[in-house]
C-alpha cells in the first residue's frame, strides 16, 4: 500500500514536471574541432544556422554563450574540440545545412561541426559537416555548406 501510493505521488509529481517543460523543444549537442595546424584557433565569436530540407532554419548566435565547457574557458583553441548546448524548436526534417559566420579579428581553421538533436518521441537526427578550411575575416567571413539537402523540398541552394 505504502509503496504503492508512493509510486503514485512519485507519477504525478513527474508529470507535473514534464507538463511544465516544453515538450516540443530539442536538445541540441554540438561539436566543434579547430584545426591543429598553427594560428588556427580564434578569439571571434562564432554563430551558425542550421537547416533542413523544408527550409526551418534555427539560428544560434554566438555558440560561446552555449559552450559547456564554462564561461572563462578560451574557446577555438589550436587542435581542441568544444562543446555546446543548447534547447530550441526542432526542426521538422533532419539538420541538412549549416552556415557558419564569423564576428571578430582574427581568422579560424575549422576541422569540422558535429550537430546532434533529440526530442522526446523522436529519433536521434545528426550531422557532420566536414569544414576543413579557413573562414577568413577579410573575405566577409561566412562560410555556407550544405551537404545532403534535397533539392524537391527547395534547398537552400536556388
Ligand atoms: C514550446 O516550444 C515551442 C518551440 O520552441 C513553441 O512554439 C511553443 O509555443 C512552446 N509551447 C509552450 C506551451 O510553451
Ligand atoms: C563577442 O560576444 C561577446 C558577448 O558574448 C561580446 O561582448 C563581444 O563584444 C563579441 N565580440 C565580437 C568581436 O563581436
Amino acid at each position: 500500500m505504502e509503496i504503492k501510493h508512493l509510486i503514485l505521488s512519485f507519477l504525478i509529481l513527474s508529470s507535473i514536471i514534464y507538463t511544465n517543460a516544453n515538450s516540443s523543444d530539442c536538445i541540441y549537442t554540438i561539436y566543434v574541432q579547430t584545426a591543429d595546424i598553427p594560428s588556427a584557433g580564434t578569439s571571434a565569436n562564432v554563430s551558425i544556422f542550421v537547416g533542413d530540407d523544408y527550409k526551418d532554419e534555427l539560428s544560434i548566435s554566438n555558440l560561446k554563450d552555449w559552450g559547456l565547457m564554462g564561461s572563462t574557458h578560451n574557446y577555438f583553441r589550436v587542435g581542441e574540440t568544444d562543446l555546446f548546448s543548447l534547447k530550441g524548436p526542432c526542426l521538422r526534417g533532419p539538420i541538412c545545412s549549416l552556415i557558419i559566420v564569423l564576428s571578430g579579428y582574427d581568422n579560424w581553421f575549422c576541422d569540422f561541426i558535429e550537430i546532434t538533436s533529440v526530442a522526446l518521441g523522436k529519433s536521434c537526427s545528426q550531422k557532420h559537416f566536414v569544414v576543413n578550411k579557413w573562414l577568413d575575416i577579410n573575405k566577409g567571413s561566412a562560410l555556407i555548406l550544405q551537404d545532403e539537402c534535397v533539392s524537391e523540398y527547395g534547398s537552400l541552394r536556388g
